[in-house]
């Protein structure tokens, strides 16, 4: 499963490319606002640090105006990959953006038909949102479980992107099912490093060594 970081805060990116753990990264208007960054510099920066897709969504709702956003966003740099939201203006402008040789994410996914017109549209990704399912009560995994099913009944390439990934659980479930990317805040991904056992396993064996005065260095 391929690691994507859901942030527009560039050091934080850079932190955990440098340890091999980004392969893309995911913005959306409200991280870019929260970045206090201007939307095409920091997108810039951004792919100079990853090579892998940098999604950049377009802010028009009428589907010729997200396409010119979408060719001024695709021209920032090759490894971008224009966002739109899953409307009927977002499936039109996924498919032209995918004609004219784009990568396009699908965003603001919630139901498995949304998934199936995007696949049909030739997304080059589909973002359900698991998080923001759940917190309406509903089962955000459930979602991911029949998306990987119904692509694979039919041989869709569209990645699965999974989104609104919110706890280290919500990763684990999805490299269960099969999504073929997930994408979490930093702190999410660095809270998989986590275990209470290796604190503890940490700290007996440090204090076993302690006790003899053992140094290796
Ligand atoms: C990803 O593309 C989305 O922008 C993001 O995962 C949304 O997450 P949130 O529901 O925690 O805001």
């Amino acid at each position: 499963m391929k690691f994507f970081v859901d942030t527009a805060e560039v050091e934080q990116i850079a932190e955990l490319n440098a340890l091999g753990m980004v392969d893309g990264v995911t913005t959306n208007p409200s991280l870019i606002v929260k970045s206090g960054r201007d939307i095409i510099s920091v997108t810039r920066e951004i792919c100079s640090i990853v090579s892998g897709p940098v999604s950049a969504e377009v802010t028009a709702t009428e589907a010729e105006a997200m396409i010119a956003e979408g060719r001024k966003l695709g021209e920032i740099a090759d490894n971008i990959a224009v966002k739109v939201p899953l409307t009927w203006d977002g499936l039109k402008a996924c498919k032209s953006l995918r004609d004219a040789g784009f990568m396009v994410n699908v965003t603001l996914c919630f139901s498995a038909n949304q998934a199936l017109l995007a696949a049909k549209a030739g997304a080059s990704f589909i973002s359900p949102f698991v998080g923001r399912l759940d917190d309406i009560n509903l089962d955000g995994m459930a979602l991911i479980e029949d998306i990987r099913i119904i692509f694979d009944n039919y041989g869709f390439q569209t990645e699965i992107l999974a989104a609104s990934i919110r706890t280290v659980n919500h990763v684990l479930d999805c490299a269960r099912i099969g999504a073929d990317v997930m994408t979490a805040p930093p702190a999410v991904i660095r809270s998989l490093a986590n275990h209470p056992l290796t604190d503890k396993g940490l700290a007996a064996f440090l204090a076993d060594i302690e006790k003899t005065g053992q140094k290796i260095l």
